[in-house]
């Protein structure tokens, strides 16, 4: 599997997101995404499934250590000692002796952002995670967040895909050698439809949903996470390694993101946005 390298984490450049699959068909779905060839699942604590998921990890019979596991501190835990607790309790519902990566999964509203990279970094310091990172971090909070820390942040996961531009973010994450993991990569269904991206998908045969993950992996640092619970989009998903864009092809994508501008991913717990 290809990866991103930041600061000694590799980073499978697709991972299988996993918000909002539930129970039995959670598990069912992680173990299909394994089964297909996924080496990377993203989850928090804050999608209440990670039992689920580790059933999943542990039917699809794929060793731990070729996994990427990641999980998130909701911002309600992110003061001591209720950080260490969440990440506890992530660990032993997913049924592992440490995730690959945890991230802070939005920023505090309420704490300074030294308390929660003081928090972050325990959690690496006791091994529960051996990479740490962000979720939904600005520019500002990056550099706040950078200033704070004793382990290097490897990642930054924000919403990214061609109807949302994140290009100065993206440039940043990249200058502090981060990767940036893009969620809601397919815009929720919202950018299949593109007729820009529908004409490209066509002439390569290939699905829109394919011809997007693409041109997230074929910009540098960048790492994708669809998700879905449907067999057969799972493995279309993640069958984007024997094409690629052309320098036309990519601009065009990204051009997109001039005429539309659709967040997904807003509301109370959202900082103030870099656009
Ligand atoms: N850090 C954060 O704050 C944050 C926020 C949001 C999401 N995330 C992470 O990012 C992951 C992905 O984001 P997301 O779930 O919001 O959105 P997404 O991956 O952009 O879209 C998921 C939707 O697309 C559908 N879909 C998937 N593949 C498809 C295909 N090939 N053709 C047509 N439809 C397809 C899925 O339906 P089916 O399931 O029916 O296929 C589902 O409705 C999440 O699961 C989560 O792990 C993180």
């Amino acid at each position: 599997m290809h990866t991103v390298d930041a600061h000694g984490a590799a980073i499978p450049v697709i991972g299988f997101g996993t918000w909002r699959l539930t129970g039995e068909g959670c598990a069912r779905a992680v173990a299909e995404a394994l089964t297909a060839g996924y080496r990377h699942i993203d989850g928090a604590a804050g999608y209440g499934n990670e039992r689920w998921v580790g059933e999943g990890i542990r039917a699809s019979g794929v060793p731990r250590d070729e996994i990427f596991i990641t999980t998130k501190v909701r911002p309600d835990d992110l003061d001591d000692p209720d950080f260490q607790r969440s990440v506890d309790r992530s660990v032993a519902d997913l049924g592992i002796d440490q995730v690959d990566l945890v991230l802070i999964h939005w920023p505090s509203k309420t704490l300074p952002t030294a308390t929660c990279m003081a928090s972050l970094n325990k959690a690496r310091a006791r091994g529960v995670a051996r990479h740490i990172g962000l979720s939904n971090f600005t520019i500002a909070l990056l550099r706040e967040a950078w200033a704070a820390t004793d382990a290097p942040l490897v990642t930054n996961q924000c919403e990214y895909h061609p109807y949302l531009r994140q290009d100065r973010l993206i440039a940043a994450c990249r200058e502090w050698g981060m990767a940036f993991t893009a969620f809601s990569p397919l815009g929720r269904t919202r950018v299949l439809e593109d007729p820009v991206i529908a004409e490209i998908a066509s002439r390569r045969g290939k699905t829109p949903a394919q011809v997007v993950l693409r041109w997230d992996i074929q910009q540098p640092a960048v790492v994708t996470i669809p998700k879905s619970a449907d067999p057969t989009r799972i493995r279309a998903n993640i069958d984007i390694f024997d094409f690629a864009l052309s320098n036309d092809e990519m601009a065009a994508i990204s051009h997109l993101g001039a005429r539309h501008r659709h967040r997904v991913a807003d509301g109370a717990t959202a900082p103030e946005w870099d656009e």
